[in-house]
């Protein structure tokens, strides 16, 4: 009711705010990267695994998506990400080395519940979830568990659930790559600093609201739009594309930038805006080279742009400034400004934020 939304408008908005708490708590208590952090038995399987495959659905699906990049190159292990639709119903080539990790903030949604049992019936037995509910079918099925503290997630379009899934899954890449014998002692320090600092940067990104109900405003306006990202900030333009669609029924879909001109290019036109997710890590100079493109061709950007990207607002270029660069945890960052995006244009829209036609919250039936 009224008083548990206090002063927010809807649970959305409610819950993206509530993301520098909820992963406050999802990471409260950690000192140390242990495997004990993921149950009793992690140590003993964590040593057996060569490599990861992450089954989940929705957002969840692409929370594994950005866990890809981390598990790769900072633990140094081979991994693949499956829609778990998809798996559970095709012929596989199973790896009884490699470690299922199944991702879900209600642990209870039928295909990813599914695809977990279809890969223990190929003799997985390595399995670990990243999953909000203590409780659920997941945590009971899984060998190995972290729970996310997310708290209830209420609004249909998950957003405080993606955040502190990616925190979990940061801490899993932490922990296999200490196993694989590639976390230094600094190493491991500098980034529980940075994880530590995460409710503060959070609070940050949240005070862009203002901004980003500008841009709501022209968004509201539009019937299709494009989200552009590269490398472990694809999957966050794909999970900003996402929320777009769920809440305010515009169509949109992310590419990674550099795929722009192999077809979507074709679609850039002064009704098509085209989001842009820019921080300033080793893509960034390819990631301007492609605004171009879209600005020679008309194209309207909004740009999500770190401090330190030097990229400024100009005709046809709309630039919000996130904070300074924040290296491997900046997905974190910035899925938030995209949120609030989709929140205040469906806003701007009227259309039922908290639940949106066609969809449930969880889906426990095919
Ligand atoms: C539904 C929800 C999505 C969610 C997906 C997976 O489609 O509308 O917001 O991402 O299920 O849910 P899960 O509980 O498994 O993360």
């Amino acid at each position: 009711g009224a008083a548990e939304l206090g002063p927010y408008r809807h649970y959305m908005q409610k819950e993206i705010f509530e993301q520098p708490r909820a992963i406050a708590d999802t990471l409260d208590g950690i000192n140390a990267i242990v495997p004990a952090l993921f149950g009793p038995d992690a140590a003993q399987v964590f040593t057996q695994i060569d490599s990861v495959l992450i089954l989940a659905c929705g957002t969840s699906y692409y929370s594994g998506c950005t866990a890809k990049y981390w598990l790769e190159s900072i633990a140094r292990i081979p991994t693949q990400v499956e829609v778990a639709s998809e798996y559970r119903y095709r012929d596989s080539v199973p790896n009884p080395r490699q470690l299922i990790v199944t991702i879900s903030q209600s642990g209870e949604t039928a295909d990813t519940l599914a695809a977990l049992r279809h890969a223990q019936s190929l003799g997985h037995a390595h399995t670990l979830t990243i999953c909000n509910v203590a409780t659920s079918a997941m945590v009971r099925e899984c060998a190995l568990a972290y729970i996310t503290r997310a708290g209830v997630e209420i609004g249909v379009a998950s957003t405080k659930a993606f955040t502190t899934q990616l925190a979990g899954l940061f801490l899993l890449t932490l922990v296999l790559a200490q196993t694989q014998g590639r976390l230094s002692a600094e190493q491991e320090a500098a980034h529980l600093q940075a994880m530590r600092h995460l409710p503060v940067a959070l609070q940050a990104v949240l005070a862009l609201e203002p901004q980003l109900m500008g841009w709501a405003e022209d968004f509201a306006r539009m019937e299709n739009a494009l989200f552009l990202g590269r490398g472990l900030h694809y999957p966050i333009a794909m999970e900003g594309a996402l929320k777009l669609k769920e809440i305010s029924y515009i169509h949109a879909e992310a590419y990674p930038a550099g795929e722009l001109k192999h077809g979507p290019l074709a679609l850039v036109t002064s009704a098509m805006p085209v989001v842009t997710v820019a921080p300033n890590d080793a893509l960034l100079e390819k990631l301007k080279s492609n605004m171009q493109e879209v600005r020679a061709r008309g194209g309207v950007l909004y740009v999500l742009a770190d401090a330190d990207t030097r990229i400024e607002s100009s005709e046809g270029i709309h630039v919000i400034r996130m904070p300074e660069h924040y290296g491997a945890l900046s997905p974190i960052l910035h899925v938030v400004p995209l949120q609030l995006l989709a929140y205040h244009t469906a806003c701007a829209r009227g259309t039922d934020v908290d639940k949106p036609r066609n969809l449930a919250k969880s889906v426990t039936v095919e």
